[in-house]
């Protein structure tokens, strides 16, 4: 399956697709990928923001929403046609989420999640991977989140989603290592973009005792992270020491967290009923 001439990747030379790439870490992974002489290609939604951004790094850039199949694959074939080369690199970095107290989320919520979160990479995946399998060559890097390494209070929609893609790029990663295709996948805490500031605005009181005082990292570290992933072809990519330990060590220490976590979470309760 892996042609004999295949050759390796070099970000330079590289046509690089990154979906949500108007915005927080993957208009900063672009950003990166783009100083180091790459071609960039974006995808996301919204007009406005994905225009600043394409010519801001003098990217192509197509609307689409992620959760569409057709729509997402017409747009990266529409891309590669523009950029005369196929996808090199995938970075799937649109998602969103949504947290909120299991029993006052609404059903549609928990659909959301998992057609944005984890249908949205599943088919970015499905439309670039099949080409990078005949070339011999190619990366994809999926961002799930430290929500997909350990369930979290009050993130039973979103959780659940990025489990689901990190259990896509384990899948894969075995098949697709062996056509000199890299799989990764990038596991953020909270990281400060507009996508934390509209999560905060649902957080339960619980969650944010359980998070602590924990500051979030900036989208430039998780891009730098994400590149240098990229680089060493790195399955796991974690931008902090905690995500890596949790990455790590998180079914050993599950049991220690849990209480902790029950803990924080009792106290709320607590101060619940004093007020
Ligand atoms: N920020 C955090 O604390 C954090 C932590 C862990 C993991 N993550 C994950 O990191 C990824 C990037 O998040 P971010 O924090 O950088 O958020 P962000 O700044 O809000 O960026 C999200 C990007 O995804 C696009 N997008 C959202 N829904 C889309 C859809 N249905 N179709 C196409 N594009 C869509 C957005 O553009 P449009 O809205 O215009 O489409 C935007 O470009 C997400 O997968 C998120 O779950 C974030």
């Amino acid at each position: 399956m892996t042609p004999t001439s295949a050759r390796p990747l070099h970000i330079g030379s590289a046509h690089v697709i990154v979906t949500g790439g108007s915005s927080g870490i993957g208009l900063a992974t672009a950003r990166l990928l783009a100083e180091r002489g790459a071609r960039i290609s974006l995808i996301a939604r919204g007009r406005e923001r994905l225009e600043a951004a394409a010519n801001e790094l003098s990217a192509a850039a197509r609307t689409a929403d992620v959760a569409d199949q057709t729509a997402l694959t017409r747009a990266i074939r529409e891309l590669e046609e523009e950029q005369g080369q196929p996808c090199d690199i995938l970075v799937t970095s649109a998602g969103l989420a949504r947290p909120g107290h299991f029993l006052e989320l609404a059903d549609e919520v928990f659909r959301e999640m998992i057609e944005v979160d984890y249908f949205g990479t599943l088919y970015a995946l499905r439309a670039v991977v099949p080409g990078m399998v005949e070339r011999g060559r190619g990366s994809v890097v999926a961002v799930s989140s430290a929500a997909g390494l350990i369930g979290i209070f009050g993130y039973s929609a979103y959780g659940p989603a990025k489990f689901a893609v990190r259990g896509l790029m384990e899948s894969v990663r075995a098949e697709l290592a062996p056509c000199g295709v890299h799989v990764g996948v990038v596991f953020p805490p909270d990281v400060d973009t507009p996508q934390l500031a509209e999560e905060n605005r649902w957080k339960p009181a619980e969650n944010r005792a359980v998070g602590g005082t924990i500051k979030p990292l900036t989208a430039e570290k998780v891009a730098a992270a994400i590149v240098a992933g990229i680089d060493r072809r790195r399955f796991v990519i974690c931008p902090d020491t905690g995500t890596r330990a949790l990455a790590r060590f998180g079914s050993v220490l599950l049991p220690l967290l849990n209480r902790e976590f029950d803990r924080r979470v009792r106290a709320v309760g607590k101060a619940k009923k004093r007020a």
